[in-house]
């Protein structure tokens, strides 16, 4: 019987998930919720039959069904991750089911569930009224209760991603750096490993996507193709995230983005850090590597890994939207999906990253503003678009100066579109020690009589006023 009701749990959870999800992107009346409405019926209905009344209540990290706590499966971790923040969040505790559901009480409870502003303590009771103003009495709803040290744990829980992420971003630079090497020497390249780095990157970017967005302000001068493919591979990631494509797709996103340069392995040394410009011959030679890195994938190992999407990716990111890049095409068809990604991202981080040839370099904003100044012709607009949606008005990393004269660091753009332009600000300050102390404000905060507290005046070029932008993202 406990198994029973455990398996039973986990499947709610899951279906709760799901349908917490779904409903974000669709309107209550949205038929293409039916499906997913009768399956979260379907388990809750027959659990609520087995005890007459269902109680699902959150303490500390852990479900418990009618009291029971509720082991989650490997598989449905993810499902019991989103839930517990989306309670948090909210402020949800519990939620009591004291008679069968119906199709009509669950979408109005999923609605006003999503609905309710975060952080909001009256939360608990505003759902019970929005329901009653429905006619549904039948579920009772009551507030988080914040158990001691509860706070702490879930900052420490933030805490842990951080340090997960860096743990995946640097494990990457390292395997992306030993795949380099192996094809230098002419070695067969593990990129099963590539693969399953991707995939973490992945849980972490659909979980909090601004740790890895953020540790791509870590630029590193000398082992810029490493680091390159790791940055250009985060910022296709967070847009394929964005653009809604499935755990499968993003993972060859993502190991076609690490790759993405892979034929740059081929050109020596001398020419690739060049600081002056190239001459025609060098030229020529740096413009064949996207078709070297197509000889090179097609020849890996694990070809099984690499589907013909992939490859195309590879073939053709320096393309451009109007075709005028390279490599030159006989017959001229448009760049793939893959390819319009990963060509914002390159050049993003192409022109953020100090090189050689260009010790200082472009702001984010400048960036961006040279982007878009070539929209139509180097990229494709709707998917600048979104990526702009991604780093923000003021992207990742630009440094700031606020209207209270202090200097801030943008740290995390605001979810919702109408923020773009007031992200999550990270206030410049070192502690007596030197270290970067870490307070981070939101400017869409505002005071008692309504105004802001914090506004962006201008940004600034960090370089100017010698501040380590990557510091901060450490
Ligand atoms: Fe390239
Ligand atoms: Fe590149």
């Amino acid at each position: 019987m406990e198994v029973e009701l455990s398996k039973l749990g986990n499947n709610l959870v899951t279906k709760f998930h799901v349908l917490m999800r779904i409903s974000q992107i669709y309107d209550s009346k949205n038929v293409a919720l039916s499906q997913f409405i009768s399956e979260f019926l379907e388990t809750i209905n027959k659990l609520i039959k087995g005890s007459g009344v269902l109680s699902l209540k959150i303490i500390k990290d852990d479900f418990f069904l009618n009291d029971q706590r509720l082991r989650y499966s490997v598989e449905g971790f993810t499902s019991f991750k989103y839930l517990s923040t989306q309670w948090k969040k909210r402020l949800i505790g519990e939620v009591v089911f004291k008679t069968l559901m119906n199709e009509e009480m669950l979408r109005h409870f999923i609605y006003a569930f999503i609905n309710l502003e975060e952080g909001h303590e009256e939360n608990a009771d505003l759902l019970k009224k929005q329901l009653e103003s429905h006619q549904i009495t039948s579920i009772d709803v009551n507030p988080l209760e914040i158990v001691e040290g509860e706070e702490e744990a879930f900052t420490l829980q933030k805490e842990d991603h951080r340090e997960v992420g860096k743990k995946i971003f640097f494990e990457t630079i390292g395997t992306i750096k030993d795949v380099i090497t192996n094809i230098k020497g002419n070695q067969h390249a593990d990129i099963r490993k590539l693969k399953r780095l991707a995939q973490k990157a992945i849980h972490l970017v659909i979980e909090d996507e601004s740790i890895l967005l953020g540790m791509t302000m870590i630029k590193n001068y000398d082992e810029y193709t490493f680091n390159h493919s790791v940055n250009v591979s985060i910022y296709a990631l967070a847009m394929g995230k964005r653009l809604g494509f499935s755990k499968k797709i993003l993972t060859e996103l993502g190991i076609t983005a690490l790759l993405h340069d892979i034929g740059k392995s081929k050109i020596p040394r001398e020419i690739l850090n060049k600081p002056a410009s190239l001459s025609t011959e060098e030229w020529e030679m740096m413009r064949k590597h996207p078709l070297m890195g197509v000889e090179i994938v097609l020849n890996l190992k694990q070809l099984g890994e690499i589907n013909p999407r992939m490859v195309v990716g590879v073939f053709d990111h320096h393309l451009m939207n109007d075709l005028s890049g390279y490599p030159r095409l006989f017959l001229k068809k448009g760049v793939s999906l893959f390819g319009r990604i990963i060509q914002i991202a390159d050049s993003y981080d192409a022109m953020t990253t100090p090189r050689i040839y260009k010790k200082i370099p472009y702001t984010p904003e400048q960036a961006l503003a040279v982007m878009l100044r070539e929209k139509e012709i180097h990229f494709d607009p709707l998917l600048l678009k979104i990526f702009i949606g991604l780093v923000g008005i003021y992207p990742l990393g630009s440094l700031v100066l606020l209207n209270t004269h202090e200097l801030g660091i943008v740290y995390k753009s605001n979810h919702d579109p109408k923020w773009l332009d007031r992200p999550i600000v990270l206030l410049v300050d070192r502690d007596t020690k030197g270290d970067a102390t870490k307070e981070l404000i939101d400017l869409t905060d505002t005071d008692r009589a309504g105004n802001y507290k914090w506004s962006i005046v201008k940004t600034l070029d960090p370089y100017k006023y010698h501040i380590d932008i990557a510091k901060y993202f450490l």
